[in-house]
């Protein structure tokens, strides 16, 4: 609460103090798009209205996650239905569907304990001007009609993906198939169980926002060919299970059965497995609403050495993007990386405060899940999250933080101005931690025998708040860049807003 008052003023502050090189990049004005709702005659109702303003001013919330102001206000359940000017009649006749996120498992004395998360709802029927409208929305500076067919397209999918309509208080059923096709040498060592095939019926119903999250402890169930799920103290293999919804097709995902031992990667996606620039809210928008993924560097080609070279290596893909647009993510990880287990934004973490500390808490239940497996944590310095829990896990959890590797984004995009804490990292072994500029730095790196640092890489850890703003930072042209009482002022508000929180 204390960071979201605090932070805007003091943004505004370091905008007009340095006026002319503003610290963070300046929001574009959505002006244009306002004017352009009003005139097709719709009322965008109030959460639109916040994102517009978010986008205007408030940037706490790209400092403190990286996840821009634009995913953080969606409206849900009864705001969508007034806004849509519909009522739960009309969604009566509307099939239910659910977002079924991939889990991980983990192995207890009664047996394979089995987390199953995601989100049950409803996609009203919206017509396509509406669905243009409104996601227009999303969009600065260009109208939905101005992209190519294919990007239309999928800024109208992922429009209509915002405005559903979650259900609460319903009980949802798995159904676990021993049925995963898994690619050879793209998998982390990830073999289809032989067994294990049930069903269950969750233990609690859906919360207010639609949301489950559960944990159930599967049975010993013979498979087909006389096969059994392997017991995680006798394997090193991470066995997986199809786990598909009952009621609907579209909740399919996989759980992963970790053994209690070895490595897991914890990778987030934006700007490190794919170009978003989430830092340049233009560029953001649409590399997140309209234009295909697009990997970033041969970050495919890193993943894909390290899943065929290290045994069993889990890999766990963890975003702070809300949960309604993950279906992107997850196709697109699919296809470009190895298969892993998922952790989203879920629902019921909605405004900023509580978006600082959603990370936290899905690396603490990773954590807590397997306290004897090492652990690789992979992010960009545009997250000041990733900053400070990162390098906290590695002071809370001695000894099972293997490699934190940081891509450092200012290096590559001269339009990432985002100002970066390195404090987290002072005491730290050297050997642990890497801020790299390219993904080829990181061929060079020893995960197993624990050199996660390459000295060819050029680094400069400070210790502190860098970035361009601070002066410190060379862009690519070769020139320095002095926005220092902007950026000072940003960053002491930044650090107050953390000690406050
Ligand atoms: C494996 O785990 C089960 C359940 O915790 C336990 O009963 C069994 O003794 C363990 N076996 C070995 C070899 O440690
Ligand atoms: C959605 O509404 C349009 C009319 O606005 C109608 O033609 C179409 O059949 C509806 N689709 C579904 C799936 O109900
Ligand atoms: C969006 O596209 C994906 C396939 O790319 C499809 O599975 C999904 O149902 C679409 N979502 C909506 C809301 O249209
Ligand atoms: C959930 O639904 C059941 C059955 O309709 C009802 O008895 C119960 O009170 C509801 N719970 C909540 C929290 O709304
Ligand atoms: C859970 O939801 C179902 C409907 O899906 C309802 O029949 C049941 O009463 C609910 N259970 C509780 C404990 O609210
Ligand atoms: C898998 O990797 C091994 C060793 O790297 C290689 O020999 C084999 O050809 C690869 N298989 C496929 C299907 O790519
Ligand atoms: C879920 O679906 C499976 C397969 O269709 C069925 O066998 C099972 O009984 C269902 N489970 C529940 C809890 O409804
Ligand atoms: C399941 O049962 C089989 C046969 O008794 C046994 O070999 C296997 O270890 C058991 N697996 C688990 C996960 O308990
Ligand atoms: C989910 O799985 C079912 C059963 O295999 C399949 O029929 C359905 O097409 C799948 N849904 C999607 C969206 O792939
Ligand atoms: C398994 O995971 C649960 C949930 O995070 C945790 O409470 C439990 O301690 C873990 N069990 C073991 C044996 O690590
Ligand atoms: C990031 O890159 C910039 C530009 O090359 C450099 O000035 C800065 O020291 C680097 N930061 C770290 C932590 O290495
Ligand atoms: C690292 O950055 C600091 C702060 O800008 C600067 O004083 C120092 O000279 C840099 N060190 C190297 C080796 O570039």
């Amino acid at each position: 609460m204390a960071l979201q008052r605090l932070l805007p003023v003091g943004l505004f502050a370091a905008q007009a103090l340095g006026a002319a090189h503003p610290i963070i990049t300046p929001a574009p004005s959505l002006e244009d798009r306002d004017e352009a709702l009003a005139h097709r005659g719709l009322d965008p109702g109030s959460y639109i209205n916040s994102v517009i303003s978010g986008l205007g001013s408030d940037v706490s919330s790209y400092v403190a996650s990286g996840i821009p102001q634009f995913f953080q206000d969606f409206p849900i359940g009864g705001s969508v239905e007034s806004s849509l000017g519909i009522d739960d009649d009309d969604l009566k006749a509307t099939p239910t569907q659910v977002l079924n996120i991939p889990g991980y498992a983990n192995w207890t004395d009664e047996g394979w304990n089995v987390r199953i998360h995601g989100n049950v709802y409803k996609q009203p029927n919206i017509s396509r001007d509406k669905l243009d409208d409104l996601a227009n929305v999303f969009l600065i500076g260009v109208d939905i009609d101005e992209l190519p067919e294919d990007q239309q397209n999928q800024a109208r999918n992922l429009t209509s993906s915002i405005f559903v309509v979650q259900q609460s208080n319903v009980s949802v059923a798995v159904n676990f198939q021993n049925d995963v096709n898994v690619r050879p040498n793209a998998s982390g060592g990830v073999v289809n169980a032989q067994g294990g095939a049930q069903s269950f019926e969750l233990p609690y119903n859906t919360t207010t926002e639609g949301d489950f999250d559960a944990w159930v402890t599967l049975q010993n169930t013979t498979g087909p060919n006389g096969g059994h799920l392997i017991a995680g103290n006798a394997t090193d293999q991470i066995q997986a299970l199809n786990v598909y919804t009952n009621g609907t097709n579209t909740g399919n995902a996989t759980a992963y059965l970790v053994p209690p031992t070895g490595f897991t990667i914890v990778s987030d996606i934006d700007d490190i497995l794919r170009i978003t620039k989430i830092y340049d809210p233009k560029e953001g928008l649409l590399n997140s609403f309209a234009r295909p993924f697009v990997a970033w560097e041969n970050m495919p080609e890193i993943y894909a050495n390290w899943s065929a070279s290290i045994d069993n290596f889990h890999f766990h893909y963890l975003t702070t993007t809300p949960e309604q647009i993950t279906r992107n993510y997850m196709e697109f990880i699919y296809k470009t990386y190895p298969l892993g287990s998922f952790d989203t934004r879920p629902l019921n973490f909605s405004d900023v405060a509580a978006t600082l500390s959603i990370r936290q808490a899905l690396l603490d239940k990773l954590f807590q899940t397997y306290p004897r497996r090492k652990f690789v944590l992979v992010g960009d310095t545009t997250n000041a999250d990733v900053m400070r829990d990162y390098p906290r896990l590695a002071r809370d959890h001695p000894g099972q933080v293997q490699c934190i590797f940081l891509r450092n984004t200012t290096a590559t995009d001269s339009t990432d101005l985002f100002p970066y804490d390195t404090s987290g990292f002072e005491g730290l072994d050297q050997k642990q931690y890497m801020f790299f500029v390219h993904a080829d730095d990181l061929r060079g790196a020893d995960i197993v025998g624990g050199n996660c640092h390459n000295p060819a890489v050029v680094q400069n850890v400070t210790f502190g708040y860098q970035g361009r703003g601070f002066g410190n930072e060379v862009d690519s042209a070769g020139s320095s860049a002095r926005w220092s009482c902007a950026a000072l002022c940003a960053g002491l508000l930044i650090t107050l807003g953390w000690v406050l929180i």
